[in-house]
């Protein structure tokens, strides 16, 4: 994805394409096997699709934005648009719908993509047109088609059965930690959000200067093996330690450990995408819900970062005073810096990718593990929704709370440096975890 609007059309729409057709292989390879399984057709979990839907609404998605309004086409099958709008039903109803049956739903979204890949050919990425300039709106459709397939991957990871293949990808770089646990972030102001990232998000805009006391910040995410003190030090159990409401959903779901685990005798164990091993004690902890995080800090004598102080931990270089996209520096993830892209189904150990650590020396803050933070899912000042007030706007408030910097199944288009994640703070499907700040003075 460009850093800068690419300027030669022609070299943009090789990237489009390439990037379309990275984000259909992804989909298809999450639905393909496990689709003949009538289980997948039904629902895995009220909080998720079938992945039928999943797989059709990318489609359709993609027929509204890229046939529809960017190229001016009508409806393919319009009798379906209703179906797959998410604000029409809710994902507890889907399964009861008649949704398209796999055959059928993998024939239609390949047509929309056919004519999609026709319609690419002449069209013009006109400046004065907001949804097309820079390519917005196609870079719009293939981030929604990955963050579907980061959902497809939450649902996967909810059965009980072993369903995808295990990658065992190279270990992460590693040279034995930062060798702090905290760093201190001086106070100051800083640039917040994205100021001219052609496909950054309606909820990134506009870039906006910040100005923060100063605070300590966590090197590395809070890893198992620390969340594990927690729990045997009594923290389910103290009340003290918790948010009211946070008090009532432990009272009331009765959870007292991290999503998927569980325990044998004495040791605690997980089941992860079907296999069951032992919980990986340095890994960052994965599938706490928020009000888990907040009470781990409270308990640790700190606190959760704000969405901003994670974002000036994570971007901000003091030295040249300016906001990088990522926590390194310009150049795209690769391998070496970020646990992305899903080229393992599990995040890296806390304190990896030395080459991923940001000017303030924090690590870790793009990929593995989505992070909570202590900020509510609100629109920066000078807000103004674009291309439609379902993407952000109607999810601002008091509701949800803002997650930063994607996880292991985060696609590196979506992982820039100002990208806002939110969701329910019970919520422990997603792939989340967090680190810890404290206040300086
Ligand atoms: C940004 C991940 C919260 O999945 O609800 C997908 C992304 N928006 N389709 C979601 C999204 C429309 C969204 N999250
Ligand atoms: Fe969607």
């Amino acid at each position: 994805m460009p850093t800068t609007p690419v300027q030669d059309e022609d070299a943009l729409k090789e990237l489009i394409a390439a990037e379309l057709s990275a984000s259909r292989d992804r989909s298809l390879g999450l639905t393909t096997d496990v689709l003949a399984t009538p289980e997948l057709l039904t629902q895995v979990s009220p909080l998720m699709s079938p992945l039928v839907w999943d797989l059709a609404h990318i489609g359709n998605y993609e027929e509204l934005w890229l046939l529809r309004a960017a190229a001016g086409g009508d409806p393919l099958r319009p009798e379906i648009d209703g179906l797959y709008d998410a604000f029409e039903h809710p994902r507890a109803e889907r399964p009861k719908l008649p949704l398209l049956p796999p055959d059928e739903a993998r024939a239609y979204i390949a047509e929309v993509r056919t004519r999609v890949l026709g319609t690419l050919e002449d069209v013009r990425f006109r400046p004065d047109n907001p949804l097309t300039a820079g390519g917005f709106v196609y870079g719009m459709v293939v981030q929604h088609e990955h963050q579907h397939d980061e959902t497809m991957l939450a649902t996967h990871q909810l059965r009980r059965d072993a369903a995808l293949p295990d990658p065992d990808p190279a270990a992460a770089p590693a040279d034995g930690g930062p060798g702090r646990d905290e760093v201190l972030v001086e106070a100051g102001p800083f640039v917040m959000g994205a100021e001219d990232d052609p496909w950054a998000y309606d909820n990134e805009r506009p870039g906006h200067l910040v100005d923060l006391p100063a605070y300590y910040i966590d090197t590395v995410p809070v890893s198992a093996g620390a969340y594990l003190a927690f729990m045997a030090a009594g923290g389910y159990d103290d009340e003290r330690w918790w948010d009211p409401a946070g008090w009532e959903w432990r009272c009331s779901s009765g959870r007292r450990a991290p999503g998927f685990w569980f325990r044998e005798g004495v040791q605690w164990l997980r089941r992860r995408f079907g296999r069951v091993e032992p919980v990986p004690l340095d890994e960052p902890v994965q599938h706490v819900c928020w009000y888990e995080a907040d009470a781990y800090a409270r308990w640790a004598g700190r606190r959760l970062p704000t969405e901003a102080e994670w974002e000036k931990a994570a971007r901000w270089d003091p030295a040249a005073g300016r906001s990088r996209r990522h926590p390194w520096g310009d150049d795209p993830p690769d391998a070496t810096r970020a646990n992305l892209g899903q080229r393992a189904l599990r995040p890296a150990p806390a304190g990896a990718y030395p080459r991923g650590a940001s000017a303030y020396g924090v690590r870790q803050l793009v990929g593995d593990v989505w992070e909570w933070t202590s900020s509510d899912f609100r629109g920066y000042p000078g807000f103004r929704s674009f291309p439609y007030k379902e993407y952000s706007e109607v999810f601002f408030g008091a509701d949800y709370k803002v997650l930063r910097g994607g996880s292991w199944a985060t696609h590196p288009l979506a992982a820039r440096g100002t990208f806002r994640n939110w969701d329910y703070p019970i919520r422990r499907q997603i792939f989340a975890g967090f680190r810890c700040a404290r206040d300086a003075a």
